[in-house]
């Protein structure tokens, strides 16, 4: 495991964006890094995904800008932390596995592109982060969530590697992935995030690209515990 010292920890609290495209290792790198530093893990993907779960159970097309905006107007998304297990709440109950399906995956991206859902979620995101002490990640947080985030982290990784963790996780859960579909599918979901007009993903350009292909997830965490370690270091110097 990564050591970080008693030091940093009671040093100046800092909110740390993790952005790239699906699969690239940013929730594991995001929910470790926190871990470590004491902080604060937002999964903000959770959150749009709660909102895909609500739509689809109430039957409205996830294209439909209205209608998915009125069905906003009535929801409530909450991260709950619970000791190790951090919950997603949608309207009070726990749909933490069920925002993780595959009908959820596949509708997403449609109901993440509205520019009403896009401001209620970066609003109650930038809510959450304005203590600091916070790691979120996305596919926004370092354009448009927190631009002024003291770290920001692209993530990627190749869509072989991508899919391939993608297929672990899922074998994990007990479904038997099939693997050309996942390729396809991850593919299909970027280039809708990428191509959308409002918060497209994107690398901020100031933001520090991680390909993460190669590297072990402890590698990915020490790599951005230790960018911390440079920035807090530097400031308190
Ligand atoms: O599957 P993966 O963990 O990579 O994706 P996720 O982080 O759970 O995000 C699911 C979907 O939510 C993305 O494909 C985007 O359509 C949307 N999303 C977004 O639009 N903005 C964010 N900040 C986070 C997620």
């Amino acid at each position: 495991m990564v050591h970080f010292g008693e030091r940093y920890l009671s040093a100046r609290k800092l909110v740390i964006a993790i952005d790239g495209p699906a699969a690239s290792g940013k929730s594991t790198t995001a929910r470790l890094v926190a871990e470590t530093l004491g902080y604060l893990h937002i999964d903000t993907g959770a959150m749009y995904r709660a909102l895909t779960l609500k739509v689809l159970r109430a039957g409205i097309p996830p294209a439909d800008a209205e209608g998915v905006g009125r069905l906003l107007a009535t929801t409530h998304v909450a991260l709950r932390r619970e000791g190790e297990v951090t919950r997603v709440l949608l309207d009070g109950v726990d749909v933490n596995a069920e925002i993780r399906s595959r009908v959820v995956t596949r509708a997403v991206s449609a109901v993440s592109r509205h520019s009403s859902v896009r401001e209620a979620m970066v609003r109650e995101q930038r809510r959450m982060g304005s203590e600091g002490g916070i790691v979120l990640e996305g596919r926004d947080i370092g354009t448009v969530v927190f631009p002024d985030a003291d770290l920001k982290f692209f993530m990627t990784a190749g869509i072989e590697a991508r899919a391939r963790r993608r297929g672990e996780e899922l074998r994990a859960g007990g479904i038997a992935p099939d693997m050309s579909g996942l390729i396809e599918e991850i593919q299909e979901r970027d280039s809708l995030d990428s191509a959308r007009e409002v918060s497209p993903l994107k690398k901020a350009e100031d933001a520090i690209e991680v390909d993460t292909s190669d590297l072990t997830i402890e590698e990915q965490v020490r790599l951005v515990v230790e960018r911390v370690r440079g920035v807090v270091e530097g400031t308190d110097a």
